[in-house]
């Protein structure tokens, strides 16, 4: 249970003062940067796009985490890993033909990262399961931040730990969707591995205390 990543969501971030907000991830104790990318069709918000997420590559200094919220992702796969994505993340629920948007996303080389709704079984991942360095379970409805945290995610992330151990794989399980303190310890115990965390960062009187208390709570 150590070595638990920190991945403040962008989206939280104050848009006005995006810089600031990439260089405060920087020189935090978090890991990553998740940024969110919604088309309006598969969830029902658009958040930004390839401008954007350019101006943050060029201040960010830690792994873009680039999650898809967006129907036919195949089409962007070459755009991401030029704008510089470590991981991947599209949505089982928005790809027909899954194993090869996994391939092509390697091929691209970057890490491959599949996303489930909450209403998404974590048995469908039984065959691809091998392909996939990072599963991201949602844990709220998709497109928004600032939501309440589903509990039914922690028995998910128990069987999806099932899943990857029976596979002998080393898959990452990462939850995205209202963590805060109050959730962060018992995810860490249940299996997770990345913990996003959006609102809960970027709204606190100390997005960086936050941040690291985080951490080391997820760690401790
Ligand atoms: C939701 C996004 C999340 C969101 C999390 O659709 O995928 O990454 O930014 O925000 P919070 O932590 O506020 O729930
Ligand atoms: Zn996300």
């Amino acid at each position: 249970m150590s070595n638990i990543k920190i991945a403040p969501s962008l989206l939280a971030a104050d848009f006005g003062n995006l810089q600031r907000d990439v260089e405060l991830v920087n020189q935090s104790a978090a890991d990553w940067h998740h940024i969110d990318v919604m088309d309006g069709v598969f969830v029902p918000n658009i958040s930004f796009g390839m401008p954007v997420i350019k101006a943050i590559q060029t201040h960010a200094t830690k792994p873009l985490d680039v999650h898809l919220m967006i129907v036919d992702p195949d089409r962007y796969i070459k755009n991401f890993a030029a704008l510089g994505a470590q991981v991947l993340t599209v949505h089982l629920e928005a790809c027909t033909h899954l194993h090869r948007t996994l391939q092509a996303i390697r091929a691209e080389g970057m890490q491959t990262g599949v996303a489930l709704n909450p209403h998404t079984n974590i048995a469908l991942l039984e065959d691809t399961i091998q392909d996939i360095d990072l599963v991201c379970l949602m844990s709220v409805n998709p497109g928004f931040g600032g939501q309440s945290f589903i509990e039914n995610t922690y028995q998910k992330v128990r069987a999806l730990k099932d899943l990857i151990q029976k596979k002998e794989g080393s898959t990452l399980i990462e939850i995205d969707g209202g963590v805060t303190d109050a959730n962060a310890k018992k995810l860490v115990e249940a299996g997770a591995d990345v913990l996003v965390a959006g609102s809960f960062v970027f709204k606190a009187a100390d997005p960086t205390a936050t941040i690291a208390d985080l951490s080391q709570l997820a760690n401790s």
